[in-house]
């Protein structure tokens, strides 16, 4: 699994504790998931079904810099099903797991349609035309 995005922990992502906002994670991985869900499905009309549960296993505080990891884990009809995992760079511990985040492939009109992707695809073919 590859960490593509880091984020460095700011005063404005901490909770009221001092340490990292989980309201604050959760926007940042929707956002890295879809995109890495548009890519892998070549649509950019995803849009987010499911995610199981959210496991905290430690936190971040100001100045932290944390890196999120996305990996498909299964092809569908019409969804996408990611596993993700945050943790702090440079320490390497663990901040959060996702076992299942799940995106849909949706029409010009909001429904879901098959997107024919069987395997992660990688690579900069993508979004050539
Ligand atoms: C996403 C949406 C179009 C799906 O519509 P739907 O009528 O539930 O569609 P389907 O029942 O055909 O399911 C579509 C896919 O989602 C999967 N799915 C549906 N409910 C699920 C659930 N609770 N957990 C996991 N996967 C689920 C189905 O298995 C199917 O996948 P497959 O085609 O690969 O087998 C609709 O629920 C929707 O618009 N939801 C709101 C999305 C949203 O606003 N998200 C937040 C902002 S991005």
């Amino acid at each position: 699994m590859n960490f593509h995005t880091r984020k460095w922990v700011k005063p404005e992502d901490l909770n009221p504790n001092g340490t990292l906002f989980g309201g604050s994670l959760l926007r940042w991985i929707d956002e890295e998931a879809a995109i890495y869900a548009i890519c892998q499905l070549d649509n950019k009309r995803v849009v987010t079904k499911y995610m199981s549960e959210i496991n905290f296993l430690s936190s971040a505080v100001q100045g932290d810099i944390i890196e999120m990891g996305i990996t498909a884990t299964k092809f569908g009809t019409t969804s996408i099903t990611l596993f993700c995992e945050v943790r702090n760079k440079i320490t390497r511990e663990t901040i959060l797991t996702i076992d299942e985040i799940v995106f849909v492939n949706i029409d010009a009109n909001f429904k879901p349609v098959p997107h024919g992707k069987t395997k992660i695809t990688y690579g900069s073919d993508k979004f050539k035309d």
